[in-house]
């Protein structure tokens, strides 16, 4: 089978380098319009799928990011692999501004999102117990060392419905009481409906600042953060550009069985 690979880039990721035969294209979903339209082309002989999340010129907020609609062009358009980019905050001193983190685990605390492809009438539960994809996780670290990055291999992702940052109350509960390392706005809903669109899904996750949990740091402030984004830009590219030569023009069924994920999951048949 063709490896179609889907990055969703996010917060100063709007473009992707060098790729051959490039076209900006809409394509339509059954779940409203996606963020943009897709940059398709080919990367060392490996097709690629771009999509801006919040759209060219950032025009949506992580709450108005239409999810379902991108997973949905995403599947429509012969992703098979979702690389997901994303900046985020950290809750640990060793994980640092400029650093990546693969992410493995998330809380969901987001709750003004349509969650979900499933509702009346077509019931469904998938695992997200696992909610990212080893394989494709793996792939990443290699690609972002190879990029020079300093990365972590693995960490939990608080999911926040933003767009305010958190307080320190929350951020102590976050980091302190729940363990997590990292924070951002976006990861979710889309790993899970990315599950349920049965794509194998990894996180990139890009640390832009500590949160408002370090002493030495106080307040989240957006102006470091657009200073880092810049400067992870460059070594967002160069991640994404060594993938297609880590993942191969052809791919097997996933070991994780990420696109097997429905096979057990549906209750209720369309037409019952
Ligand atoms: N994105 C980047 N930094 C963040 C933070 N501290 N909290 C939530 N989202 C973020």
């Amino acid at each position: 089978m063709e490896t179609v690979i889907g990055v969703i880039g996010g917060s100063g990721v709007y473009e992707i380098d060098g790729l051959e035969g490039a076209d900006w294209t809409r394509i339509d979903s059954a779940f409203g319009a996606p963020s943009d339209a897709m940059l398709i082309g080919r990367l060392a002989g490996v097709k690629m799928v771009f999509l801006p999340r919040h759209g060219r010129g950032h025009v949506h907020s992580p709450s108005s990011v239409p999810y379902r609609a991108n997973i949905d062009a995403m599947k429509r358009a012969g992703v098979t692999d979702v690389i997901s980019v994303s900046a985020c905050g950290s809750f640990r001193e060793d994980m640092a501004p400029g650093d990546f983190v693969i992410v493995d685990q998330f809380i969901d605390r987001t709750f003004a999102r349509e969650k979900s492809f499933f509702g009346p009438g077509l019931v469904a539960h998938v695992s997200v117990a696992h909610p990212t994809c080893p394989r494709l996780g793996a792939a990443c670290a290699s690609a972002a060392r190879d990029a020079g990055v300093t990365v972590h291999d693995g960490g939990t992702y608080l999911a926040m419905e933003g767009p305010q940052f958190s307080s320190l109350a929350e951020s102590r509960l976050y980091r302190d009481v729940w363990g997590c390392d990292v924070i951002g706005m976006t990861n979710m809903p889309e790993a899970k409906l990315a599950r349920e669109a049965e794509l194998c899904y990894a996180s990139v996750a890009m640390i832009t600042d500590y949160d408002s949990w370090h002493p030495d740091h106080g307040a989240v402030d957006i102006s470091e953060i657009i200073a880092t984004l810049t400067g992870n830009a460059g070594k967002a590219r160069a991640l994404v550009a060594g993938l297609p030569g880590l993942l191969g023009a052809s791919r097997a069924p996933c070991p994780h069985g990420c696109d097997r994920a429905l096979e057990h999951a549906i209750l209720t048949a369309p037409e019952a």
